[in-house]
């Protein structure tokens, strides 16, 4: 058993990635009830909701289930509270520094990876005494540095630096992808995009058909020179903001988004979406997603193998 899942305590080392609205108990639950790691997101900021959520969670399912802390939005210790009070063991940190809360946490044997974008961040992470890293290709759909660095090459560059355990995340959607990203370091993936697209996803069908119909260049950085950088679909809302360079912070932080999310409305916010949605063929449940990547995996590095065993490529 690989680290990532000693720390996961799941049956795969497959996460969901936290998002906002979406990362509620219908979706992480399926993903937990399905052998990943479901987890429930706080960046929408809607406290009560989602100590709601994180109970529910309780009720729907008996496998390890975890919360994401969106730092940023973070203004007092409430979601910390509700963390430790519903005896939840994983937590994932990203945007900001996980310093000033990784003591509590870890006082509840809570284990803590933070989002990492940088081997510069990387090594932040390691020194406030981190699990492990959410490692984050510019790739992936959402919030995103400035400075692009693609999976591939973070996952390497930051194993040359540091040998806390890895998951990976941006542009995986199958085991090929699961396959690319352990070869380079990674002992755990996390997939957003292609859980957004599953049957158990709350959001709107228009949402879930743009992405199967997506293609590997469908989608656009945005806000490339200001910050947060974001990766999205290619929409009329989207591209119009490309080209008027539009910084509106608003709708930068999501405003609109449960028109988009709920209604179906694609260009009352931001389709935030990875690159990945180039290769997402159809709407599937969070089950079969998680046990056709185990597959597609375990063929490939039987293949491999078998290639190495005979000294041939
Ligand atoms: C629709 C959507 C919403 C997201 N919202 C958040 C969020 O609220 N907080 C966060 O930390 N990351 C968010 N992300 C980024 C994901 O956590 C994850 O890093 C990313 O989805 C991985 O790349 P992938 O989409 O190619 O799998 C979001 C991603 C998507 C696609």
């Amino acid at each position: 058993m690989n680290r990532v899942q000693q720390h996961l305590g799941t049956k795969y080392p497959i996460v969901q990635s936290p998002m906002s609205w979406i990362a509620r108990s219908p979706l992480a639950s399926a993903v937990s009830n399905a052998g990943g790691m479901g987890i429930i997101e706080s960046g929408s900021g809607e406290s009560e909701q989602i100590r709601d959520e994180i109970f529910k969670m309780k009720d729907l399912t008996d496998k390890p289930f975890g919360v994401n802390l969106a730092l940023l939005f973070m203004r007092d210790e409430s979601m910390l509270d509700n963390v430790i009070e519903a005896g939840v063991k994983f937590v994932t940190t990203s945007a900001g520094s996980p310093k000033k809360f990784i003591g509590r946490l870890k006082e509840h044997g809570v284990v803590v990876y933070h989002a990492v974008p940088t081997v510069e961040m990387a090594l932040k992470a390691q020194g406030a005494g981190v699990d492990g890293l959410i490692v984050e290709g510019a790739e992936g759909g959402g919030f995103k540095n400035p400075e692009e660095v693609a999976l591939t090459v973070l996952l390497q560059a930051i194993r040359d630096k540091c040998d806390l355990p890895m998951i990976a995340a941006g542009g995986i959607v199958d085991g090929r992808g699961m396959a690319a990203a352990f070869a380079a370091g990674a002992e755990g993936i996390q997939m957003g995009t292609r859980f957004v697209s599953s049957v158990e996803s709350p959001v709107h069908d228009n949402f879930k058909n743009a992405i199967v119909g997506s293609s590997e260049t469908g989608t656009i950085y945005l806000n490339r020179k200001g910050s947060p950088g974001l990766r999205a679909l290619k929409t009329d809302h989207s591209l119009h903001m490309a080209e008027t360079e539009e910084t509106d912070r608003a709708v930068l932080f999501q405003g609109g988004a449960k028109g988009l999310y709920f209604e179906g409305d694609m260009n009352s916010s931001i389709a935030l979406a990875g690159q990945g949605a180039g290769m997402i063929t159809g709407v599937k449940s969070a089950q079969d997603i998680i046990e056709d990547t185990v597959r597609e995996y375990f063929e490939i590095c039987a293949d491999m193998a078998e290639r190495a065993q005979q000294g041939s490529f």
